[in-house]
């Protein structure tokens, strides 16, 4: 597994090749962000945040905080899902209190332009991050190279911004040839991207398809199953060992389908999704991943304490991550953190 090999025997790596662990492994996704003091420090200093993304020293900084912080099992690599269109050439802003807004994807001869040639140079600085990371960090953590799923990349190129989605589903209606064109071409980028993540030490990977709501059935297969599927294949052909997650937001009612026809090892579980429900759908050997409510984290208390519980009494019918179901949101008080990783590893 390229330079790798320090984390590949960590909890999280076991935990998704099927091995149940007495206490789930535990990472949050968004660990790294606004909750943290140190984090909003280091923000102030880097204003634009594709810059920040771009930044080695500063990327790899960030994704440490939460590692120094938190006894978590993993780090997850500070960059973001929107690199890899921006890489392939698309105008990517991130705008204050906006979130991010890209200039909309029109038709054809805007994907004649994707430009895969400079994908991995423009990307370079984030490898470098991981290096950094890697190389910093303790044998027993992993660290999670990521990007989004074709379908979820392809939602915010169409649509220019996050949220909206009608316009998208819209598109692969109206242009069902562009839009596996689009799809296809996004699956090797995201195979390409992960697998110089691997290089440069990513132990395992996350595939982020937050869109994965308001699918219509019979389209989803073609939208969000099989082109993760030939991504994971990219992956595959030169990391056949190397864990994958796959997190279809919005779609908790269909994940034996999407494990079965992604192969991924792992499915992360949004906040609706139902923990009993999924493992019956997938068996005792795939891994889950999730999924405390974020506003369960933020609360605190008596509410908290039961949902872990909850979570831990489910995580007890086969390999489980302990994890959120989605982003740690920025008034996250550091106590409920602390104390869920201390419940969770039994130690509260
Ligand atoms: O700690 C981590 O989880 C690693 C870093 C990470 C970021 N984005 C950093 C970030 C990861 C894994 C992502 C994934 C991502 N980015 C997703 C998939 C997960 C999901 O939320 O469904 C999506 C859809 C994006 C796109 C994106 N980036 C949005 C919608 C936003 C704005 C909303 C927000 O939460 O601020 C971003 C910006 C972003 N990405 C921030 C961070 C820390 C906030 C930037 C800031 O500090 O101002």
């Amino acid at each position: 597994m390229g330079e790798g090999a320090k984390g590949q025997n960590s909890a999280l790596v076991r935990t998704l090749l099927g091995e149940q662990q007495p206490h789930p492994p535990i990472w949050l996704m968004r660990q790294a962000g606004r909750h943290l003091p140190e984090y909003r420090e280091l923000r102030a200093k880097n204003k634009s945040f594709l810059d920040f993304c771009y930044a080695p020293a500063a990327a790899a900084e960030a994704t440490l905080q939460p590692v120094r912080r938190y006894p978590v099992d993993a780090a997850i690599i500070f960059s973001d899902i929107l690199v890899v269109p921006h890489a392939l050439g698309r105008d990517v802003r991130f705008a204050e209190g906006e979130g991010p807004l890209l200039t909309p994807l029109e038709g054809a001869e805007d994907i004649a332009k994707l430009d895969m040639s400079r994908l991995e140079t423009r990307l370079a600085p984030v490898y470098e991050a991981l290096q950094r990371v890697r190389a910093a960090m303790d044998a027993d953590r992993a660290l999670i190279g990521f990007a989004g799923a074709p379908w979820t990349l392809a939602t915010y190129m169409i649509q220019g911004r996050g949220g909206e989605r009608d316009l998208a589903r819209a598109f692969a209606y109206q242009n069902p040839d562009l839009v596996d064109e689009l799809l296809a071409i996004l699956a090797e980028a995201v195979g390409q991207h992960l697998i110089a993540q691997v290089k440069a030490g990513a132990n395992a990977l996350q595939i982020f398809e937050s869109w994965a709501e308001d699918i219509p059935g019979h389209l989803f297969a073609r939208l969000v199953t099989k082109p993760i599927r030939r991504a994971v294949d990219v992956v595959r052909a030169v990391y056949p060992e190397v864990p994958i997650i796959g997190f279809p937001r919005g779609a908790g009612h269909r994940v034996g389908q999407f494990q079965q026809e992604t192969g991924v090892q792992g499915v992360g579980l949004d906040i609706a999704a139902d923990l009993s429900a999924a493992r019956s759908a997938l068996g005792p050997k795939v891994c889950l991943q999730g999924n405390l409510d974020p506003m369960a984290l933020m609360a605190g208390g008596a509410a908290l304490e039961q949902a872990v519980d909850a979570i831990l009494a489910a995580a007890t019918t086969g390999p489980h991550i302990f994890n959120l179901g989605h982003g740690v949101v920025p008034a996250t008080p550091i106590p409920n953190v602390e104390y869920v990783m201390r419940r969770v590893k039994g130690l509260a």
